[in-house]
Parts: structure tokens; C-alpha cells; sequence
């Protein structure tokens, strides 16, 4: 059984992009595939090194992947933290990582942009502990958004690398993948291309969004004055509104609106509007699911248990081989 292997930070709650992006499929493949899924609480300490209340926002994202159907018994939910493994394995393919390929790597330039007060060694090595994550259960699939596409190139090439180094066959290339068809990008909603917990107030539709929430966040988000000549090229603002309609309406509602844009006689105020209900409906479920797993801390804290001896289990066989293959003895 091939295993799949996906995870998130615990640096904000889970929104559409997170959903889309890397969710929604993992929870079709429980029954098919050996899946793994944790929280990357110690990537977290690479841009909040203080963390006011790393414990309620791990059991938060918890809750959270409980509430989109993650089920506990299928798969493995577990906290990075929890599997000291990933961190020897960190170790092993630091050394084995090269500054120049970890100075190129998108989003370290980004992070420096982000933090320059903070430009810590966690973040030059953050695609070597993300390989590390992957590689620890020798996972062949991980479900990611765009974002994450050079991270996993770079994990092939720390594992082919490894391969290579001690002349083995022992870790999979990982794919990136979001069911064999292009990965996902959920565009923001003030104008920015990402959705994402980073890129400004107003940017995400989280899952634990309350109505009201959403009108509001919905109804700010950027538009242009409107078409002037029929089936003219949508600008981005627009086509993101159109990418996020796609991702929550019914197809009749996309074309509705589309072919209103493509005579000229949209009006964005009724599109948002029913953009807004539509994520209301879509979130509503989610949201209700999570704030019961939020307030059962004995179910998330056993949830977490299972998931981390589990874990631990699968990661333990992987550095005990490796170990072997680099050539430290074995007592
Ligand atoms: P993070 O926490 O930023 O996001 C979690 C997942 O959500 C995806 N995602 C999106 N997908 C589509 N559109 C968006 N707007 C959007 N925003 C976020 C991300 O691609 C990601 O899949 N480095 C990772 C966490 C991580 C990880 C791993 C992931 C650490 N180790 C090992 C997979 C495997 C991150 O920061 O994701």
C-alpha cells in the first residue's frame, strides 16, 4: 500500500486554500491509502520562535482535520513535535544539504523579505526538515498547493542524493500531487494571488468562519470598475472571485455570473453576495463540527496519543535503517 503524507503549520486556522489545496483528496484516500497527517509545529518556531499558545493552536488544527473527516482510526494524526525521528533525519540530510540550493530555494528569498529582523537558520533548513517529514515514513505522495511544489522537488533531491551518497535504493522520489491533475492554488481575496494566513487581513475564508465573518470579508474584496467590451479579459481581482465561485457554487451559478461578465452586465455587488452565501454553505458544516471537537480536549489529547505512537513506530524503523546505511553501529 503506497503511503501519502501531508501536513500544515499551526500558525493560524485551516482555511479554503489549506482545504483545497492539500485536504479535500487526503480525505478520499483514508480507506486506500497508508496516510499520514501532522501538524508542523516545530516549521512553526521558524517564524514564531515565541509562540503565545502553541498548545491551543496544534489542538485547533486538530479539531480541525477532525471536522473536514480525517478519521483517526485510517489515518495517522500526529504532531511533528511528538516523533523525535524527524529530527535526527533533519540531522542526517543537513549535512548532506548544500547553502547554495537552500539559498535559492522561493521561499527562504520570501521569508527574508517577510522577516529580515529574523533570518534564522530553521529557515534556511526548512525544506530539509520538510524532507525529513516525508522521508521518515518514505512516503511516494504528498498532497500540497502550489506553494509547496519546490519543496518537494528538493526533497527528491535530498532523497536521490542519499541514495546515491551510500549507494542504496532506499527512499521514494516523492510526488507532489493533487489527484494526477495540476496543483491548486486558491487565489486571496484582497487582491493577492495566494490565500494563505500570512497575506493580510480580509485575504482568507477560514473554516471556522462565523456568517457574518464572511459577508464581510466577501463583500471588501477587491474589484475593478467592470467590463467595457464583451468577453474581455478578466483582470486578476475578478478571475480570483470567478476561481473562488468555481471552487464552492454550483456550475450553473459560475456560468450565470460568466456570461453576465462576458455581455458587460455584471454587477460584482450581486456576485458577491452570492459568492458569500455559497461559502457560508459550504463552510457551515465544518464550522459546527469544529467547535464541538475544539471543546472535547480528552478526545484531542487521545487523538494525538495514537497518532504519535503510530508515528513513532513507522519512524523508527526508517532511522534505524538509515543509521545502518550511513554506518553508525548498532548496539
Ligand atoms: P502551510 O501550513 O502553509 O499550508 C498547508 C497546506 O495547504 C496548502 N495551501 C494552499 N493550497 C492551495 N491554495 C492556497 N492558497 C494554499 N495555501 C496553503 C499548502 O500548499 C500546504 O499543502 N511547509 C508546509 C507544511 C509542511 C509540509 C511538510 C507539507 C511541513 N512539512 C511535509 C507537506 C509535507 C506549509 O507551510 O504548509
Amino acid at each position: 500500500m503506497e503511503t501519502v503524507l501531508s501536513g500544515i503549520r499551526p500558525t493560524g486556522n485551516l482555511h479554503l486554500g489549506n482545504y483545497f489545496g492539500a485536504l479535500k483528496n487526503f480525505i478520499t484516500m483514508q480507506n486506500e491509502y497508508n496516510c499520514y497527517f501532522f501538524i508542523a509545529d516545530l516549521h512553526s518556531l521558524t517564524t514564531h520562535p515565541t509562540p503565545e499558545n502553541l498548545q491551543g493552536n496544534v489542538r485547533q488544527i486538530l479539531a480541525e482535520y477532525l471536522a473536514a473527516g480525517l478519521d483517526p482510526e485510517k489515518a495517522t494524526i500526529y504532531v511533528q513535535s511528538d516523533v523525535k525521528e524527524v529530527i535526527e533525519l533533519y540531522l542526517y540530510l543537513n549535512m548532506n544539504a548544500y547553502l547554495g540550493e537552500l539559498e535559492r530555494c522561493t521561499s527562504f528569498k520570501d521569508k527574508i523579505r517577510q522577516q529580515p529582523q529574523n533570518v534564522n537558520a530553521g529557515l534556511l533548513t526548512y525544506p530539509t526538515l520538510m524532507a525529513a517529514d516525508i522521508l521518515i515514513h518514505r512516503a511516494a505522495k504528498v498532497p500540497v498547493g502550489k506553494d509547496q511544489e519546490q519543496h518537494l522537488e528538493m526533497t527528491r533531491t535530498f532523497a536521490l542524493r542519499f541514495n546515491r551518497m551510500y549507494k542504496v535504493d532506499y527512499f521514494p522520489e516523492p510526488q507532489a500531487f493533487n489527484f494526477g491533475k495540476n496543483l491548486v492554488k486558491i487565489p486571496g481575496l484582497n487582491g493577492n494571488g495566494k490565500m494563505g494566513k500570512s497575506e493580510g487581513e480580509g485575504n482568507a475564508i477560514y473554516l471556522a468562519d462565523s456568517p457574518e465573518a464572511i459577508r464581510k470579508k466577501v463583500m471588501k474584496a477587491k474589484t475593478d470598475s467592470g467590463p467595457t467590451e464583451p468577453n474581455q479579459k478578466k483582470p486578476e481581482e475578478i478571475e480570483n472571485l470567478f476561481h473562488l465561485m468555481r471552487a464552492v457554487s454550483k456550475p450553473e451559478t459560475v456560468q450565470y455570473f460568466d456570461d453576465l461578465y462576458n455581455s458587460c452586465q455584471i454587477r460584482y455587488g450581486d456576485m458577491k453576495k452570492q459568492l458569500a452565501e455559497d461559502m457560508i454553505q459550504f463552510v457551515a458544516p465544518f464550522s459546527e463540527k469544529i467547535k464541538a471537537y475544539v471543546s472535547d480536549k480528552d478526545y484531542l489529547d487521545k487523538v494525538a496519543k495514537l497518532g504519535a505512537d503510530k508515528a513513532r513506530e513507522s519512524a523508527q524503523k526508517t532511522i534505524r535503517d538509515v543509521r545502518e546505511i550511513i554506518g553508525f553501529k548498532a548496539y
